[in-house]
């Protein structure tokens, strides 16, 4: 095909190059700073992408397996850490009361009964999904005694501006007593 010479002396070839390197461009910035984003929340706020898959059937959540309600709660584990196993449904979570040690590595474990839900603590780096079929893990420290609210913060159904849990961090020492008499605790009224 015949060229058509542009002005100035550029072929409209030379035109169509120009302005496809600068979006290329423009599209290398915008790439580069998400992955930036990312590795700086990473980084900084301790803010992971979700890096595995971990599936759990949830019509027989309640009757066997991890999430069985009396498995619910915070455990201790061997190496001293503790793993807090959470089940949301419209409209709640259970258990609805956490109890958290300070200064010790918490694993939670949660999943969904049912629809999708927010998974949340205030004040924390927590802020995740939880979604029916998948188990969510999340692993944090809490520096000191104190009380936040967790809100689900995914829109859920009619009832979902009532849905929420407390969670309580207490010491160290405070945590020990409550665990003496039982295999998993949360907040007793
Ligand atoms: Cu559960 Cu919103």
């Amino acid at each position: 095909m015949a060229m058509t010479p542009a002005p100035h002396g550029s072929s409209s070839e030379e035109v169509a190059a120009r302005v496809e390197r600068r979006w290329a461009m423009l599209v290398l910035g915008i790439v580069t700073v998400l992955v930036a984003m990312v590795v700086y929340t990473g980084l900084h706020w301790a803010m992971m992408p979700p890096s595995r898959v971990e599936t759990v059937d949830p019509l027989s959540l309640h009757v066997s397996g991890e999430f069985i309600e009396s498995n619910l709660g915070t455990a201790t584990e061997g190496d001293g850490s503790v793993t807090v196993r959470i089940v949301a449904q419209q409209y709640s979570f259970t258990p609805q009361c956490l109890v958290i040690p300070a200064n010790t590595p918490v694993t939670f474990r949660a999943t969904s009964a049912d629809v999708v839900h927010g998974f949340l603590i205030t004040h924390t780096n927590i802020n995740s999904m939880l979604e029916p079929g998948y188990v969510s893990t999340f692993r944090t420290t809490f520096d000191q005694p104190g009380d936040h609210l967790m809100p689900c913060h995914e829109f859920c159904g009619v009832g979902h501006q009532g849905m929420w849990a407390h969670v309580k961090v207490v010491d160290k020492a405070t945590f020990a007593q409550m665990a003496a008499g039982s295999r998993r605790v949360s907040c007793v009224p």
